[in-house]
């Protein structure tokens, strides 16, 4: 290796440690970035630092840690995902499936009051918080993403009620519950195949099953009984329209 080539590796490994240093070092008293892996306090310092507490339109019962200025937030964490592939922040948003289910849940107490209920896919986990007001006797949260996890605890904080956020991905897993809620889920095809037939043999086992979605491209054409119509605002940042028509589903044979 000639002089000059010593002199730009080490440069080069100079910039790698830098740059390690920049993404990757927990800094003291700094809310880590969005990285993957993410240890739980720092996703709980990340959240705290990227959004505040606020409450969906269609559902101002709970109060979520959410982002008020989506834009900058989804950008940002878009960037990031580009360079590190990890997943978008679905959890500082109450989408359009989840305010519906939410609503739906807040008005008819009587079908989560002493259920065993799980809000899969849960993302900020509305509906479950909305359940848990409800008093139902357990509330579990399912989702795939460690920061949702986090943000699920914090809201469960904020709303003064008890959640089990559940880490991973537990489709195909036996039946405990009497009600799972599942909103805005079928916005991608592989995803819908995946869970698809787990609810509906969770329905079939005798769960109450309900999904509301708002004209998602993958929704299932069978074996959905609507059960509620209604139009909640949605942020322009994250669809084309102001608000949305969503329907809220129970899965039926
Ligand atoms: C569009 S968001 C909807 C979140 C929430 N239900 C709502 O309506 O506000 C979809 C969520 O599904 C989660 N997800 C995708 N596949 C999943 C799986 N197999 N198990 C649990 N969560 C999953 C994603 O991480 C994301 O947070």
């Amino acid at each position: 290796m000639t002089e000059g080539e010593t002199g730009e590796a080490w440069t080069l490994s100079l910039c790698l440690c830098v740059l390690w240093f920049i993404f990757f070092f927990d800094w003291p008293g700094v809310p880590a970035p969005y990285d993957a892996p993410m240890s739980p306090d720092s996703a709980a310092a990340f959240i705290r630092a990227h959004t505040a507490p606020a409450a969906p339109p269609a559902c101002p019962e709970v109060r979520l840690w959410m982002a008020t200025a989506a834009t900058p937030l989804w950008e940002a964490t878009e960037a990031f995902l580009d360079r590190n592939n990890v997943p978008p922040p679905y959890w500082a948003f109450c989408w359009a499936g989840g305010q519906a289910l939410t609503r739906y849940l807040l008005d008819h107490p009587e079908l989560s009051a002493g259920k065993r209920v799980l809000d899969f896919a849960a993302g900020c986990g509305a509906s479950a918080m909305a359940a848990a007001l409800n008093g139902a006797a357990t509330v579990e949260a399912a989702e795939i993403d460690p920061v949702a996890i986090a943000a699920i605890a914090l809201n469960a904080d904020l709303n003064g009620v008890v959640v089990g956020a559940v880490a991973g991905d537990i489709v195909g897993c036996a039946n405990r519950w009497d009600v799972v809620v599942a909103g805005d889920v079928c916005y991608e095809r592989p995803m819908t195949e995946h869970i698809w037939p787990w609810l509906k043999r969770l329905a079939a086992e005798g769960a109450t099953v309900l999904m509301a979605d708002p004209g998602r491209a993958y929704l299932p054409k069978h074996g959905l009984l609507e059960v509620a119509r209604m139009t909640v605002a949605t942020s322009l940042d994250l669809e084309d329209r102001s608000e949305r028509e969503v329907v809220v589903y129970r899965i039926v044979g």
